[in-house]
């Protein structure tokens, strides 16, 4: 991958580029939340994003930010429906997945009723839910391999929504595709199955698109968020069936424009950088050894991830750790999952990663 424009110097030059029309870079205040020097390993976000080509579209697009984008919209829905071998009208485009997993659960919400989900998993998107009101059932995951029939069912008269994240935030595992499909099908005649394949492109599984666009309560979400670098972007699309499309979209304000420009064109330029995806594929794959080799000399209990990111037991260091951390000034996320206490580190870059371990063996 050409790194000849670093993090630091883009934000420069985008800092320069902006400063005429009032924004700024990183440490502007639009950014106050983290320090300047902060290692952010607490979102899993990409590091080394956005890629060279999404950089250069947000630089060419942004002076078009005063038209609507709907030109736009519509070549980022066909660009999204190639790279993922469906037809245009399977695609439903969001601010992020978060969108569509809001527009899934207001559909779901009509009648009340729960979504069931695997705990721990990601829960963002809970309190939204909730709003809608709906409740939850919430099913042990062990750490070791399950079935999905196991996890998630049955499936009963009050049930909505069964959210399955595949590969799993925040224990990173993934489960066995093929059982996903086949719970699918069965609960698919009951309640919508909603697929969160944020991560899908670290992990070594198939997506369940394919099965999405040929039923009418299998919604598959991704993001632009994750490998494509592009969170504070915010990019996200549903795939499912055209007709479940068409009435999910029908929560949407504006689905025709519901983007901006700069984003819309980041996200098309993201799809056909694919060095940029292989680099970021390796750089993670290298930083997840690191860290895993640090947690096996300092003793640390992890579970092997097919994500971004890996779950690691801190029962034996708690108080300190976090307080180490705090001091490096390095972010991570804290989680009490399997009756104990755990911290999630995101994988940023190589020598974040570096400071991470030093500051884990430090304690
Ligand atoms: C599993 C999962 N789904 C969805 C999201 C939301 O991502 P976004 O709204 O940026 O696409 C996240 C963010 O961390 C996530 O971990």
């Amino acid at each position: 991958m050409n790194h000849a424009i670093d993090r630091r110097s883009w934000l420069k030059q985008t800092g320069l580029a902006l400063a005429g029309v009032g924004l700024s870079s990183f440490n502007s205040p639009y950014r106050l939340k983290n320090p300047a020097d902060a290692i952010l390993l607490s979102s899993n976000e990409n590091a080394y994003g956005p890629s060279p080509a999404a950089r250069k579209a947000i630089l060419d697009n942004y002076l078009g930010s005063n038209r609507y984008p709907d030109d736009a919209i519509v070549l980022l829905q066909k660009a999204v429906a190639v790279h993922c071998k469906v037809a245009k009208e399977n695609i439903l485009l969001g601010a992020g997945s978060s969108e569509i997993i809001g527009l899934a659960c207001l559909h779901a919400a009509k009648k009340g009723g729960h979504v069931i989900c695997a705990d721990p998993s990601y829960r963002e998107w809970n309190g939204q839910a909730a709003a809608f009101g709906l409740s939850f059932r919430r099913n042990h995951l062990p750490k070791s391999e399950t079935t999905a029939g196991q996890l998630y069912g049955p499936v009963i008269a009050d049930t909505r929504m069964i959210y399955i994240c595949n590969p799993n935030n925040p224990t990173g595992t993934v489960m066995d595709v093929k059982a996903i499909e086949q719970f699918a099908i069965n609960a698919s005649k009951k309640a919508i199955v909603f697929i969160d394949e944020a991560y899908t492109e670290y992990a070594p599984v198939p997506s369940l698109a394919p099965l999405a666009i040929t039923n009418r309560n299998i919604i598959v979400a991704r993001t632009f968020s994750k490998i494509y670098g592009l969170a504070g972007a915010r990019i996200g699309y549903a795939i499912s069936h055209p007709e479940t499309i068409i009435t999910v979209s029908k929560y949407q304000p504006w689905p025709a424009a519901n983007l901006s420009a700069a984003s819309t064109a980041a996200a098309i330029a993201s799809l056909g950088d694919h060095d940029f995806v292989t680099d970021c594929l390796e750089k993670n794959r290298q930083a997840k050894e690191m860290c895993y080799a640090c947690f096996r000399e300092i003793n640390l209990e992890y579970i092997p991830s097919s994500a971004n990111f890996i779950l690691f037991n801190i029962d034996m260091i708690a108080g300190r750790f976090a307080e180490v951390m705090t001091q490096k000034n390095i972010q991570v996320k804290y989680r009490d999952a399997y009756g104990g206490k755990w911290c999630r580190v995101s994988m940023g870059t190589i020598e974040e990663m570096q400071a991470f371990t030093t500051a884990c063996k430090q304690v």
